[in-house]
């Protein structure tokens, strides 16, 4: 297992190219199984989790080809196999995304059930619930989760929550189904309108995506696809609070603000200095005292819960006292004992973390958890007096590409210890 050493204290200056967004390029490389035409993704980051939905994609009979940057998807010419393996569900949740195009184009889908994890106990009712309106029948059997439908129905389907996984599993489970199906308080997301992009191209008729009713009326068969997925907003707000953590000044490069706007608010509030720069590049120059200001996580547009962690980092080290209330996930605070252990005042009680600045973080052993509790601890490090080792670097690699080398050009003394 790999860890990162960092030496902290050096303020972080230059210029960083913002990869294509894992959380897009994951359920737009499953909607491949929905044709059986080539299919062709740009901008796709070479990231742990891509690998898995590769293996995945392979394990039920498609052949993919990895360039640099881009996955070509291809059919073997023979019908895809229904099952998917306990292992490549427990290494990445979003496996279950499988599950809706291989219904809508096999009629069957058979997948493990996907435990608890790190952030909470995420459970898949709301997708089964998704499924069942669209005439699926569901089995649990040994752990397992079967679902078959010889034709699915659209239907109006009222989501509780608006859950992102489920909204893309139902968008790629419906854009085949007879008739018409109605998402309501379906989540708004960036990458569900990247995804319905994308499926709209295939030959989907889709209206509303990115809004909180989606209409899609089904057809009969869908094309190939050539897509660019969009930036990740979230490796650019990463890198934005970077900068802000180390009072350094960054430009980021192929990104899109408009996504960030929340994030961007907040960090105005907190005294930076932002400049969008044309349509992709945003800068950010941070002030020598952070003011603390307190978050609370919402589905977007409000403050994604994905920049909780790093952003509780950054907390960590501003002058005064803020609150940070985590509506999403229920146990999305492991970070925090983590920053304690680097001089961080933090309390947690139920779902919110009470943060109380301190004007120095010392480097420490530190372990991450999850992918963005990891970045929070790099954040937490660059920031640190002396040298912190941080193990687990395997849940950053599944969400954030070359981070240690995009760190390093930006000045930051980060290394990779293989082991
Ligand atoms: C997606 O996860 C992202 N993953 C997550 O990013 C992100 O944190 C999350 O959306 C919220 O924005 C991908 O896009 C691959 P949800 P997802 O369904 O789809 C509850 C990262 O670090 N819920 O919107 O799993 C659930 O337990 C990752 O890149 C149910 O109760 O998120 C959670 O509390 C981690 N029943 C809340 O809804 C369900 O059937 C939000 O989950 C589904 C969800």
């Amino acid at each position: 297992m790999d860890r990162f050493l960092i030496r902290g204290g050096k303020p972080l200056r230059g210029t960083v190219p913002i990869s294509g967004s894992k959380n897009a390029a994951l359920p737009i490389l499953l909607a491949s199984i929905l044709t059986d035409e080539k299919c062709f993704l740009e901008n796709v980051p070479s990231l742990r989790d891509i690998q898995t939905v590769i293996r995945l994609l392979e394990c039920i009979g498609k052949k993919v080809i990895r360039t640099e940057g881009a996955v070509e998807v291809q059919s073997q010419g023979k019908k895809l196999a229904p099952q998917v393996p306990y292992s490549l569900v427990s290494q990445m949740r979003a496996s279950v995304l499988v599950a809706g195009p291989l219904l809508a184009r096999w009629g069957r889908a058979c997948f493990p059930l996907p435990g608890g994890c790190a952030i909470g106990l995420r459970p898949i009712d709301l997708h089964l619930f998704g499924f069942a309106k669209l005439g699926a029948v569901i089995r649990h059997r040994h752990g397992d989760i079967e679902l078959t439908s010889p034709k699915l129905r659209g239907n109006r389907i009222r989501l509780p929550f608006p859950s992102v996984g489920a909204t893309e599993n139902i968008l790629m489970a419906a854009v085949l189904a007879s008739g018409t199906t109605a998402i309501e308080n379906a989540a708004r997301e960036p990458e569900i309108a990247d995804l319905a992009r994308c499926l709209k191209q295939m030959g989907a008729d889709i209206e509303g995506a990115g809004t909180r009713r989606i209409r899609i009326r089904g057809v009969l068969s869908l094309r190939g696809f050539k897509h660019r997925t969009i930036p990740d907003r979230l490796e650019a707000g990463t890198y934005l609070l970077a900068a802000a953590i180390t009072h350094g000044q960054v430009r980021l490069t192929r990104t899109d603000p408009g996504p960030l706007a929340g994030l961007l608010k907040k960090l105005r509030r907190v005294g930076c200095r932002i400049r969008a720069e044309k349509k992709t590049g945003l800068s950010l120059s941070a002030p020598k005292i952070l003011r603390a200001t307190s978050i609370h996580t919402r589905p977007y547009p409000g403050f994604p819960t994905d920049l909780q962690s790093p952003w509780m980092a950054l907390m960590a080290t501003a002058r005064g006292k803020c609150r940070i209330q985590e509506t999403i996930f229920e146990k999305r605070f492991l970070h925090a004992a983590e920053l304690q252990r680097m001089g961080a005042k933090i309390y947690v009680r139920k779902d919110t973390a009470t943060v109380k600045g301190v004007p120095q973080l010392t480097g420490a052993p530190i372990m991450a958890s999850d992918i963005r509790g990891g970045a929070a601890l790099v954040l937490a490090a660059l920031a640190a007096k002396g040298t912190s080792s941080l193990q687990r670097v395997y849940h950053i690699d599944r969400g954030y590409e070359k981070m240690e080398r995009k760190l390093r050009k930006l000045g930051a003394l980060i290394k990779r210890i293989r082991q």
